[in-house]
């Protein structure tokens, strides 16, 4: 159908799963296992509802905000997918450029398509780009990724950390064969190749070994990059985050492609925000600020508000990226963008609250949303 008529993040699913190759589809689409969490990571949004509240002179509204200390249009980041070109031939520029347009800020992957100086040239003077991160067995190698990315303007790194091997994904293992025979690649090295292969594929040189002591020595690497880590799934994880002194969470379960039955991120969100807000983490004047971030089935407005409700600084979309991007390239990222955007204006006004500053906890209702 024409992008005009495509009225939300749902619609550009519906057209990539008819019109993407299969085997992009199923490397997108995938989730682990039976595919609870994937769905969970959705449905969980629909136990959180919202108290409303009136006469709040809704007239401007501006849902701005800042993201580690970076002005961003709305509180909504691109996250980071691997194998952009399995969707569209330009791969993750495309993102790039939407992000350009609409300000906002891109995690660049590890594993893109195209080359991470692909994606750093392609952005405009001054746009923020972050990194996500996977930790290679063959550290000097990582340490390389840092610097070269602390030189070239990235302003944080996100380290994965739910990915120590790769989920069980059945629907892309029906179609690694197609083109994953390449199986040996150096990641970053001369002979990966990028777009070959699913998952399985390009995985193999994350390292299983990481762990709490290896922190020090990325964030020594960093050089003044903020460190995140992507993907904690409980509160006790968030607070010795916050203990070795990096400066923020994504709750995540990698958009349930990795552990089936792990929880949705809005569902431990409010044990995560008491358990960091007990110790002094959060609202703490002394400290520097510890943001959390929260991605997984976030595909309206509504959800993102949700999500900063109840103390997120913003949320990462991923799939929705890249079925707008498959399906109508850069215009349809942009116009998936322009969604999220209407959406955000015509609901604070529904809401009550003119800036994300109005977003509070008194406005959501969570007694349905159980957290496990
Ligand atoms: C991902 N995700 C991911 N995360 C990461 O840290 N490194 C990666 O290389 C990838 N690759 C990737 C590929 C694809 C196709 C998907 C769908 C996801 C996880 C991603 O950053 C994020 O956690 C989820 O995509 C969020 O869920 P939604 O928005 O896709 O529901």
């Amino acid at each position: 159908p024409p992008l005009e008529e495509i009225l939300s993040l749902h619609d550009f699913e519906a057209v990539a799963r008819r019109t993407m190759s299969r085997r992009g589809w199923n490397y997108y689409s995938s989730g682990a296992d039976d595919e609870i969490t994937m769905r969970e990571n959705h449905n969980a949004y629909h136990r959180v509802w919202f108290r409303p509240r009136i006469l709040r002179n809704v007239g401007a509204v501006d849902y701005s905000t800042s993201i580690l200390g970076f002005k961003t249009s709305m509180p909504v980041y691109i996250t980071a997918t691997a194998l952009g070109k399995l969707g569209h031939p330009e791969g993750e520029v495309c993102l790039t450029r939407a992000a350009a347009t609409h300000n906002i800020i891109q995690m660049i992957p590890t594993l893109a398509s195209c080359s991470f100086d692909e994606m750093v040239d392609a952005a405009v003077p001054g746009q923020i780009q972050f990194m996500q991160l996977y930790v290679n067995s063959d550290r000097s190698r990582t340490k390389k990724i840092i610097k070269h990315a602390a030189e070239r303007g990235v302003k944080a790194l996100f380290i994965t950390v739910d990915a120590p091997q790769l989920g069980r994904r059945e629907k892309d293992m029906r179609t690694k064969f197609e083109g994953a025979a390449s199986a040996q690649q150096s990641q970053g090295g001369d002979n990966f190749k990028r777009d070959q292969g699913a998952a399985r594929a390009i995985s193999s040189f994350i390292d299983p070994s990481l762990n709490w002591s290896d922190l020090r020595e990325l964030m020594d690497a960093a050089q003044g990059m903020k460190i995140i880590l992507k993907g904690v799934q409980c509160w006790e994880d968030a607070v010795m985050a916050a203990e070795a002194g990096v400066d923020g969470v994504v709750l995540s379960n990698h958009g349930g492609r990795q552990l089936d039955f792990a929880p949705s991120p809005i569902a431990i969100l409010p044990s995560v925000v008491a358990a960091l807000t007990a110790r002094g983490f959060m609202n703490n004047p002394l400290r520097p600020k510890f943001e959390i971030f929260v991605d997984g089935g976030v595909r309206r407005a509504t959800d993102v508000l949700k999500a900063v409700a109840l103390g997120a600084t913003a949320v990462g979309i991923g799939r929705p990226m890249i079925y707008s991007m498959s399906t109508y390239g850069e215009e349809g990222v942009s116009k998936a963008l322009q969604i999220l955007k209407d959406e955000f204006e015509m609901n604070m006004r529904l809401l009550g609250a003119p800036t994300m500053a109005d977003v509070v906890p008194s406005m959501v209702d969570i007694s349905g949303l159980s957290a496990p």
